[in-house]
């Protein structure tokens, strides 16, 4: 018989649930206790029967996979049984107390022993793939797995379960990985969500996410998607991007980096600016490796990503609101909850609405060194964008007391772009030096200029020290942080 199946997890078989297969197969309850946070607890009553354990699929709603050759086809079919036996063997109440290596094993040794059984005309790397695939089913997140072990890639774009994209080394491609229907796709998705203790049907069909690793996952489902669900994930990786990463990618040169890093130890408040995609998250993460280890800092976000280096990180996220409406904390709350906890430096993950002018406050009232990224395409967008999320919140102030706010609190504005063929740079490192009459004073000090495009469509340009001294190398100064004059003189510091 079966190695393995007569001890944890796979038990004897209860009478329900088994036999024809279906209805156990049918339940897109998650395993490890991952539904909604409703998994009975481990040990739970013997006479009942265990819930149905993996979100195997469901029978009725399985389609052909259209866009597949009949060799994969007839792979699909196998899988979808061999998975199917197996759902039908797992003892969930089992599961729960088994350690992920051990299960992985366990489940692996029984898999292999059904494709022998079921068809043992399966060369070694079908074999190989099917166990692999079916294991990732079971216990991971299906086709996503695939593509979420690939490094190299760095936003999924799922539009439906058959069109995937990619944006894999700055470049956008189609993905050979299909899901099988919308139902499938749907399963995954919930397995990912219910992980966070969030959920996702009719009545709340957008919901932020993050998996595992950190990395940032958004799903959106029919009714709003037409057609079918929509899910966006940026890869973060295990590691995030360091600063010797972004030297060597030319993302800033070693000029930038050095006042950037002179400014964090200075305590300077910063703003990153850029579009979508731009590299703001990872240029945040890498420039709080700058931070004083003694420092406590307070970070918070709609769906946590930053990965500080520090020890004395506090990490806050915002809730939103429950079914009936209810219940929803927002970053406007956390920041004034972080006021009272004692905060060094606050850092606001991505600034959205009303929460902006609390951070500009915090920032004039003594948490020096705060930061926070906005959504713009230069450094002049960024301030007029933060006046608008502030004036959009209903927050009335007068137009010349808002701006000489923001002129005392921000002192830099580093603006990150995704060039034309995928690299990301700094394009500018702006001080803000104060007020002109109703006018915002900037600087420029480093910028990157585009010169054009070269011939695999990829933008290329210099990155130039304007010539301009920022105004705050006396903070610098007393931070311990001593640069150069020369760093500054006007020329060009490096084409790419
Ligand atoms: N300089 C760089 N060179 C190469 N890849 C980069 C660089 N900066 C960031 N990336 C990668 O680009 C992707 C987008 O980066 P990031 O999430 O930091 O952008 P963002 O501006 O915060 O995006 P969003 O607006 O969606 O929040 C990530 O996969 C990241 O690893
Ligand atoms: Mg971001």
């Amino acid at each position: 018989m079966l190695r393995g199946l007569g001890r944890a997890p796979f038990g004897p078989r209860t009478s329900q649930g088994q036999g024809a297969g279906p209805s156990a197969a049918d339940s897109p309850t998650a395993p490890e206790g991952t539904s909604h946070g409703s998994a009975s607890p481990p040990g739970a009553s013997a006479t009942t029967p265990p819930p149905a354990p993996v979100p195997a699929p469901a029978p009725r709603s399985i389609e052909p996979v259209k866009e597949a050759d009949p060799a994969q086809m007839q792979f699909e079919t196998l899988k979808r049984h061999i998975h199917m036996r197996l759902v039908d063997r797992l003892d969930m109440n089992r599961i729960a107390e088994i350690d992920p290596k051990t299960l992985r094993n366990e489940i692996k040794g029984v898999v292999e022993y059904l494709c022998d059984t079921e068809n043992p005309l399966l060369n070694r790397n079908e074999r190989q793939r099917l166990v692999l695939e079916i294991l990732d089913e079971t216990l991971g997140f299906g086709p996503l797995e695939l593509l979420l072990k690939d490094d190299k890639i760095g936003d999924i774009m799922i539009n439906g379960p058959k069109r995937i994209y990619v944006e894999k080394e700055g470049r956008i491609q189609k993905s050979e990985v299909i899901f099988r229907d919308n139902e499938h796709l749907l399963q995954i998705i919930d397995r990912i969500v219910s992980r966070v203790g969030r959920r996702v049907d009719e009545t709340s069909p957008m919901v932020d996410a993050r998996l595992p690793d950190g990395s940032r996952f958004n799903a959106i489902i029919p009714p709003l998607a037409l057609d079918g669900p929509v899910v966006t994930i940026r890869m973060f990786g295990s590691r995030p991007l360091s600063k010797d990463d972004l030297l060597r990618f030319r993302a800033f040169t070693p000029e930038m980096l050095a006042l950037m890093e002179g400014a964090m130890k200075a305590r300077l408040n910063i703003i990153i600016s850029g579009g979508t995609g731009s590299g703001k998250t990872t240029l945040l993460n890498t420039l709080s490796s700058f931070i004083q280890a003694d420092h406590r800092v307070i970070t918070i976000e709609d769906a946590a990503e930053l990965q500080l280096q520090q020890d004395h990180v506090v990490r806050l996220e915002t809730r939103p609101a429950n079914i009936e409406g209810r219940g929803a904390v927002t970053a406007t709350d956390l920041v004034k909850n972080a006021l009272r906890m004692r905060p060094d430096r606050i850092i606001i993950g991505e600034c959205r609405g009303a929460e902006t002018l609390d951070m500009i406050q915090a920032m004039n009232t003594g948490h020096e060194g705060s930061m926070t990224t906005v959504h713009a395409n230069t450094p002049r967008d960024a301030l007029s964008r933060l006046e608008t999320m502030i004036s959009m919140a209903g927050l009335e102030l007068p137009i010349r007391a808002l701006r000489s706010q923001f002129a005392s609190a921000i002192d830099l504005i580093i603006q990150a772009s995704r060039l034309q063929g995928g690299p990301r740079k700094v394009t500018s490192i702006s001080e803000v030096i104060g007020m002109e009459g109703d006018t915002i004073i900037m600087q420029e000090i480093f910028s990157f200029r585009q010169i054009g495009i070269n011939e695999t469509g990829r933008a290329f340009g210099e990155f130039i020290a304007t010539g301009i001294r920022p105004t705050f190398m006396d903070r610098l100064e007393s931070a311990g942080c001593h640069l150069s004059p020369e760093l500054f003189r006007q020329r060009v510091m490096l084409k790419d």
